[in-house]
């Protein structure tokens, strides 16, 4: 029991028995040489947009085949239904519906939810969309919408055991989901909960769209965080046919896991036209190669799902990564690409972070656009916004309004007037 116990608050403090140290120290990040986005696999310069877009093959190509998995084609059908509306939400700024999607495909069918916060208006508006971690009841407090019904990690603080949510964490996560400053901007603000698509334990590759799309699993083959990004493609085909929605001004957002979700989204499919990644980290944002806080080989030990099986062939041999995460915030350019620190995650690497966003930078500049226009890191709470924003905020692994409010900022800048 008692064995037990040191385990699990071993696992839930991100250490193993093992007893992996994170490396805290800039002075001990070892030398590294990042691939080049740039330089073809031959060695050839990338001189051109045209160069480009088949550097851009190339570097989709292995991180589908090394880091995330391959997903599969959607050829299924979609069905939508408003399960809960509210005319008056937000104090009578908002129409809240509550949408149920239906993927159908073959014999197989699965379910997941969009809450959609939406402000009163006549024209399509753009949206913020995003993953949440515990149901989307746990995101606003009406009581109309539902608890959801899937696996839900449990949470002492949440009154979650046995993987059910209850009414008790109705409401608990309204912090990280500020509807009513959103909708106040002009934007609409959609949520979906990610154990809806794919349920966050190890389960060898059955439950979720995994068991929907029935494929064979193999070493290529697509892990969570690329199951929960092609999730969110499944939100834009829903999106494409829905009115009140501006399919063309999309951010799409996600934070922590739920960030790596989104980047890979965003690389995946170019209808987000904004992607923001919010302490995204190891296998998000931050490079790899610089071995600072989360490594390769400890995320893939204590998620063994998220990623595609060829990841772990990088556990502590990260010289060898064909590409690193620069790359992945490479194959965004030239849409707009926030990214955002919080200074006292270093487990998630601000640093590294950052340099990714450097060194994606050359990629934006050769299809003419600024990139992040700064190489020295802006000291705290002192975002920076090219076509690439930066910010570090003070504070610990969360999103909080302040975030928030610099994602609306630089939102504004492509998405006003449009
Ligand atoms: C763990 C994990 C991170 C992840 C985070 C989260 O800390 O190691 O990689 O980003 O969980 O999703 O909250």
């Amino acid at each position: 029991m008692a064995a037990l116990i040191v385990a699990s608050v071993l696992t839930a403090l991100n250490l193993s028995a093992q007893t992996f140290v994170p490396n805290y120290d800039e002075s001990l990040v070892p030398q590294y040489t990042l691939p080049d986005p740039l330089l073809f696999e031959n060695g050839e310069k990338v001189k051109t947009a045209q160069d480009w877009a088949k550097r851009r093959r190339e570097i989709f190509r292995l991180f589908e085949e090394e880091v995330y998995g391959v997903s599969p084609q959607w050829k299924g059908n979609l069905k939508a239904s408003v399960v809960y509306e509210n005319l008056n939400a937000l104090d009578g700024l908002a129409i809240l519906r509550e949408i149920k999607i239906t993927l159908q495909y073959h014999d197989r069918e699965l379910d997941f939810y969009v809450l959609l916060h939406l402000p009163k208006s006549v024209q399509p508006v753009p949206v913020f969309l995003g993953f949440n971690f515990f149901g989307n009841h746990t995101t606003s407090d009406d009581p109309g919408i539902m608890v959801t019904q899937s696996w839900v990690r449990n949470s002492q603080s949440f009154g979650i055991t046995d993987n059910r949510a209850t009414e008790d964490s109705r409401g608990l996560r309204i912090n990280r989901w500020p509807a009513m400053e959103v909708v106040s901007r002009g934007y609409g603000l959609a949520t979906i909960y990610y154990g809806d698509v794919d349920p966050d334990f190890d389960d060898g590759f059955e439950n979720g769209v995994h068991g929907l799309m029935g494929k064979k699993h193999k070493e290529n083959s697509w892990g969570s965080i690329a199951a929960w990004a092609w999730g969110l493609s499944r939100v834009m085909d829903f999106f494409e046919t829905y009115e009140p929605v501006d399919v063309n001004r999309i951010a799409v957002i996600g934070h922590s896991r739920l960030g790596k979700a989104a980047l890979w989204a965003g690389a995946m499919d170019k209808r987000f036209a904004i992607v923001i990644s919010n302490n995204s980290g190891c296998g998000g944002a931050a490079l790899s190669m610089r071995r600072f806080g989360e490594t390769v080989g400890r995320i893939n030990s204590n998620f063994p799902h998220w990623f595609a099986g060829n990841f772990k062939r990088y556990n502590e041999n990260e010289d060898l990564l064909p590409v690193d995460q620069h790359q992945l915030l490479a194959l965004i350019a030239p849409r707009p690409l926030y990214v955002a620190s919080a200074e006292e995650d270093r487990w998630a690497d601000p640093k590294g972070e950052f340099l990714a966003s450097v060194e994606a930078t050359p990629v934006y500049q050769l299809l003419g656009f600024t990139g992040l226009p700064v190489n020295e890191m802006p000291g705290l709470n002192q975002p920076v916004h090219g076509t690439i924003g930066y910010h570090i905020r003070s504070g610990v692994h969360d999103i909080v309004l302040y975030d928030w409010e610099q994602y609306m900022n630089f939102a504004d800048k492509f998405f006003k007037n449009k």
